[in-house]
């Protein structure tokens, strides 16, 4: 696990776009599997700049994203799929065919996880998995839970979960109950994965990431068996990991 601090939530999000930047130059075709949540906000900003401005070229790129609620359709402003558009997608020349999200309105959940761990299987995997790390260490929607999940599955969100992500929501009751995300075995079977993580409240959790038990307790513990995990961070959230 090779850590990278920054000083700030800026210079994070410019270290990451970087780091996606170089995969797409040196790989057209890439297959990018995307988060969502308030971290990869600036990095998808920059993106936007460098294709805008530097030529960065998406025009080949293959995404799959990580997770979506359960209930909420592609046209609700909470859901995965519009917060993509709205964040990335639209403003990139990434060909929205080739833009992938679990559907949560999907009448068979059971179903759609199966054909979506096989479409990943069939392009060959993930190249490059962007992953953020909820305040419980969770990737993706993988909570807390006596055991790794290897396949994708839907899952009963955290109390937690549900009231960190209620500040999106107008009140509490409205946040989803359940999600669909994509198990460990896609994002350990990645070939590069980049956590990115900011700010004080992230602190504990990933002081127990990075030098803890590796236990499905805390879900981004298990990146340090992947050979090859960049995790940028700032200053603030790695300030209780004591010497790196
Ligand atoms: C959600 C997403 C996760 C994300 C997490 C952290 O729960 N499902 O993929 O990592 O939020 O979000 P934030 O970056 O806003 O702290």
């Amino acid at each position: 696990m090779r850590i990278i601090k920054t000083k700030d939530y800026q210079e994070l999000s410019k270290v990451a776009a970087d780091i996606i930047a170089a995969q797409v130059r040196l790989k057209p075709t890439s297959v990018l599997g995307l988060a969502t949540g308030s971290t990869p906000i600036g990095l998808y900003k920059e993106l936007i700049r460098q294709c805008s401005e530097e030529k960065l070229d998406f025009s080949q790129v293959v995404s799959y994203n990580l997770d979506e609620y359960v209930g909420l359709s592609p046209d609700n402003d909470q859901s995965y799929r519009y917060f993509m558009d709205h964040n990335l997608f639209n403003h990139i020349d990434i060909e929205r065919k080739n833009t992938h999200l679990l559907s949560g309105t999907a009448e068979d959940l059971e179903a759609e996880a199966t054909a979506y761990d096989e479409a990943i299987a069939a392009v060959g995997g993930l190249d490059l998995q962007l992953l953020g790390m909820g305040n419980n260490g969770h990737i993706g929607f993988n909570e807390p839970a006596d055991h790794f999940t290897d396949v994708t599955n839907v899952i009963d969100l955290a109390e937690s979960t549900i009231e960190a992500n209620s500040r999106f929501f107008s009140d509490k009751s409205q946040v989803p109950r359940r999600a669909i995300t994509l198990g460990y075995r896609h994002i350990m079977q990645a070939r590069l994965v980049l956590m990115v993580v900011s700010g004080e409240a992230k602190a504990e959790t990933l002081a127990k990431v990075i030098k803890g038990e590796i236990s499905p307790r805390v879900p981004a513990s298990i990146l340090r068996l992947h050979p090859n995990v960049i995790v940028v961070a700032d200053e603030a959230a790695l300030s209780q990991v004591g010497d790196l």
